[in-house]
């Protein structure tokens, strides 16, 4: 089983070698590797149960390392890295030819961010490599946002999980790219589509691509727990499924019904997203056989969070 602690040399030796270590973010957790390490890249894949389609994001120290990763960097990405890095928000940038291909699934663009959590910007500043890591999930379920969520699913193929306790915002980061001069919104995240406009002006969201799996918005049954989930208005859908034994994720209404998460019982959206997988897994995990849940009002943080909600809802083929 693997190890959780808050040793940052133990997770840089273990890193050196070509070990993965599950690292935190502001976001969710990532299962980290050498970003130049070829062999580190293939075992994330495997571990993760991942398609080799599916692009890895680089996480640096600072600007300057994705400067040396990247070239021809639009003035509006810059930008956007002034304004939010550290934070939640991967660049989607023209890469150079000293990341292997394996990290950008044979793409010509290369998706880069600078974290936000004091354990993992010590760690990234203490190597000499920067690191390629995805959310601490099997391929397709819900992200990690504690040590714990880790080791319940990957604890036994890896070695280290280094805790930096639970994840403040707890959404993955929203990714942009910059094509044709047109700045695009390629997944809603951590940081809202409203404070990306109040940088670069109007951009284009592009985020449903289950036709196209190389885009970032992902396949879309993605964020999936085990059980069947219904959105929808939770009261009605509750006396639909009398017959049920149900799980409830409400917003912040709680309905009692026995085995029901509330997501903010404060009405506020960055609570409801730090909740959102935790509760999802917890809801999972219960005796249950159908979650009914609802949407969540559709502004700022809350699109991102309307989006996992909905990708969860699809029905697997
Ligand atoms: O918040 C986050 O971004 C977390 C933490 C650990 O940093 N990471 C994360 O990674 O969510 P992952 O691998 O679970 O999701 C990354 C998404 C994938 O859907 C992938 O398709 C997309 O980013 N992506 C990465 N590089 C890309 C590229 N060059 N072009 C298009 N999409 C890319
Ligand atoms: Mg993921």
């Amino acid at each position: 089983m693997a190890e959780i602690g808050k040793d940052i040399s133990k997770a840089k030796y273990l890193l050196k070698q070509g070990k993965l270590v599950a690292i935190p973010t502001e976001t969710v957790y990532g299962l980290a590797g050498n970003a130049f390490d070829s062999d580190a890249i293939a075992s994330i894949f495997s571990t993760k149960n991942r398609p080799s389609f599916d692009p890895l994001i680089v996480h640096v120290a600072g600007y300057g390392h994705a400067l040396k990763l990247t070239k021809n960097v639009p003035e509006f990405a810059e930008n956007l890295a002034a304004k939010y890095w550290p934070g939640p928000l991967t660049l989607l940038l023209k890469r150079k030819k000293n990341i292997p291909d394996l990290v950008t699934s044979g793409l010509d663009t290369v998706g880069i961010r600078m974290p936000h959590h004091s354990l993992t910007r010590k760690l990234l500043n203490s190597i000499d490599f920067p690191l390629v890591a995805p959310s601490a999930n099997p391929f397709g379920y819900v992200s990690p946002t504690t040590p714990h969520h880790v080791a319940d699913q990957l604890g036994d193929k890896i070695d280290y999980i280094l805790d930096g306790g639970d994840c403040a915002i707890g959404i993955e980061s929203t990714i942009v790219g910059f094509e044709n001069d047109q700045v695009t919104v390629h997944r809603l995240g951590g940081i809202s589509v409203d404070d990306i406009e109040q940088v670069v002006g109007p951009v284009k969201v592009n985020t449903y691509s289950s036709s196209n799996p190389q885009a970032p918005g992902m396949l879309q049954n993605h964020y999936s727990p085990t059980k069947p989930i219904i959105l929808g208005d939770i009261k009605k859908l509750i006396e639909e499924n009398r017959d049920k034994k149900i799980g409830v994720l409400s917003y912040y209404e709680n309905h009692h019904q026995g085995l029901e998460r509330v997501l903010a019982p404060d009405e506020d959206l960055n609570t409801a997203a730090k909740n959102l997988f935790a509760h999802l897994r917890w809801l999972d995990n219960q005796p249950i056989e159908l979650i009914i849940a609802e949407e969540v009002p559709a502004k700022g943080l809350g699109l991102a969070i309307n989006d996992r909600l909905k990708r969860a809802a699809t029905k697997k083929n």
